[in-house]
Formats: C-alpha cells, structure tokens, sequence
C-alpha cells in the first residue's frame, strides 16, 4: 500500500504520541496486525464481511470444511489471554480449527513465567518463538500496540490481533458487530442511513468506543449514546466522531430512543474498572429490556449485546426475532477466521473454491 509505514522505522514515543487516526497505516505492510478501530477502511470491512459469508457458507459441507482445514495447517497461533474471556477466547479459537492452525494458550498470566519477574515484553517475545501469529487480550489499554512494536524490531516480526485491550479498544469485536448489522440489513439498504443506539456503562466499554468509530465510516448513519451521566461516552470519542462528521445524540432517555433506532446496542456495567464500588450507586435500571418494551421497536429494529449479560436484557426477549446477540457471537467466530485468513493473504484461495463450487 502507497502510504503503508514500518513500525521498525519509528520510536515506540514517537508511535504512542500519533493520533489514532494515523496510526493505522503502521498496520498495513507485513505482517498485518489487527490493533485498533481506526485503522480499518470500509472497503477493508466489506472485503471481511464478504470472505466471512464465504468461509461460513463453504464450512456447511463436509468437502468444504475439509478444504477450509488445508489453509492455514503450517501455521500456530499463540491465544495470550491476560483479562477473562468466553466469547472471544472461544471464537479465535474455533476459527483457528476452523482453517487448520494449532493453537497454544496461555489464559492466565500466574501460569507463566511473568510471576518470577519476566518483564511482559520478554514473555511476549517467548510466545513468538513458538507461534506464527499472536491473538491477545490485556488489561493494560495500549499494550498490543507495544507488543507489535517491540516485534517489530526483532527477528520474528510475527501479526498480533489485539482481542481486547483496557477500557480503550476491541477492534476484533467491533469487526463481527459490523458483520452483525452488514447481515441483518442486508435486505434494507446495509448500514448506510441506519441509527445505533448504544446503551449502557458507555465510559468503559472497548466494544462501543470500538464499534462507533467504525460506524463513521458509513453514510448518514445516526448514533444515540444512552447512558446515566455517570457513565457516558468519553469526551475523546465524541471529538472523533465530530471530526468525522458524524451525527449524534447524548441523552439519558432510553424510552425516547427505544423507537427510533434501527439497532440497539445494550452492555452491561463493567465494574471490574470501579476504584471502590462507585457504579454500585448509580440506578441503572431504566437502561434496560423486557418483553414488554418490545411492542415499541421498529419490526426491523435489531438488540445486539457483546454479551456477557446481566440485567439490561431480559430472558424474556430471548425468542423475540430482533435478539441478534446470539447470532451476533456465532459471527464472531465467521468474522475472526476471515481476518486471520486475510492476515496470512491466503483469501484467494477460498474465492476460487467458492466460485469453483457454485455456492453463490
Ligand atoms: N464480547 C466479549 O468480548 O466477550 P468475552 O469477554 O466473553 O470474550
């Protein structure tokens, strides 16, 4: 790519100090990595959700999950998982089997070598000996971009997909959210045009700060941010999106909303960040569903969550055809196996054996 960068050619203080908005084009050489919202384009995004489609459908049948098996069987993928996680763990995980990587784990780090006083950096450098690749979560917002950077300056400048990172980014995330809504409006016109409301502990939530920005890529899309004052989305968000254009409203009136958008996106309260139980304080309870509020959503209005769920979403919407969070993590899985395919630049293979097999 014309404006590509190599990380091996900047200071990490030089790096860290860029706007997110440059950052990006430090990702896109080789290798590929996956760190943060802004640095996908939305041709990227439809290329994703196409080769996603494809990998989901081949998968269906026996010949085609056999191939999908063949695509990546020479490669290993190192899954560090520093923070806990179902969905995200499980979902890189099945789409390694899914194109043929092994995979090794580390899901806790009391379980390496870090607790003898192994800087996080030289455990990271461990890793990739034994991988081609390194999928990572970490509580420490920033640090998959540090990781990206110190491999780039060694010998084994191997990909890392950041799968969440602190309260600042889940750009993975925000990818099969994109493939959700790109899925479920198919037949409406796509995103373009469409309102998102997220609703929610929207302080601290990777996936919405994630997931917003992407949405600045697509046309005359409205975005609702719902939430108590006391957890509202973060000024440094809203100046993106005014940068960007986009058009919003901060409000704290779910009922208002509730009609008016074409997607609701609901989150839980993330009181792992609380310093002492502050968000134990703040009523939260008008900020969620039941079936009862489901008369008042447009009949093609979508209730996406990055799940896990509490409260805000109750069991009771569960059967309702607008829940789409369970679909929304099997896309996970879809979405995950095409930007690990892509990563490697193995994505022509699966178009040929697709068009070859008629599966259109
Ligand atoms: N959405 C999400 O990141 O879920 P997990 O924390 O279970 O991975």
């Amino acid at each position: 790519m014309d404006n590509a960068k190599k990380l091996s050619e900047i200071s990490w203080q030089d790096f860290n100090d860029l706007p997110l908005a440059e950052k990006g084009r430090y990702f896109r050489g080789q290798p590929q990595h996956t760190l943060i919202a802004q640095q996908f384009s939305r041709p990227q995004l439809e290329g994703l959700c196409t080769l996603a489609t494809k990998i989901r459908r081949i998968s269906k049948r026996r010949e085609g999950a056999n191939f999908l098996r063949t695509l990546l069987s020479d490669k290993r993928a190192m899954l560090y998982f520093a923070q806990p996680s179902s969905r995200t763990y499980l979902s890189f995980n099945s789409a390694c089997q899914l194109l043929g990587l092994t995979t090794i784990d580390v899901r806790d780090s009391k379980t390496s070598s870090e607790v003898k006083g192994e800087s996080p950096e030289d455990t990271i450098r461990t890793f990739s000996s034994y991988a081609d690749m390194i999928i990572m979560r970490h509580p420490v917002g920033g640090f998959a971009e540090r990781v990206a950077w110190m491999l780039s300056n060694t010998n084994r400048t191997i990909p890392v997909l950041n799968a969440g990172s602190g309260a600042d980014q889940h750009p993975t995330q925000a990818l099969l959210d994109i493939y959700t809504l790109a899925r479920s409006f198919e037949e409406i016109g796509g995103i373009d045009g469409k309102s998102v409301a997220f609703v929610g502990d929207l302080a601290r939530g990777r996936t919405v700060r994630s997931l917003a920005w992407l949405l600045t890529l697509y046309n005359d899309v409205k975005v609702y941010f719902v939430a108590p004052e006391q957890l509202q989305i973060g000024e440094d968000v809203l100046e993106l999106l005014d940068a960007a254009g986009m058009e919003y409203e901060v409000t704290s009136d779910f009922a208002s909303v509730m009609p008016k958008a074409d997607a609701l996106y609901m989150t839980r309260i993330q009181d792992e960040w609380d310093a002492d139980g502050e968000s134990t304080t703040i009523d939260t309870s008008s900020f969620s569903i039941n079936a009862e509020h489901m008369d008042v959503l447009k009949e093609t209005a979508i209730i996406m969550h990055p799940l896990p769920r509490r409260k805000e979403i109750s069991t009771d919407v569960d059967n309702d055809p607008r829940a789409m969070y369970w679909r929304q993590m099997r896309n996970g899985m879809w979405a995950r196996a095409a930007l690990i395919l892509s990563t490697f630049g193995r994505e022509d293979e699966v178009d040929t054996f697709y068009a070859d097999n008629e599966l259109e």
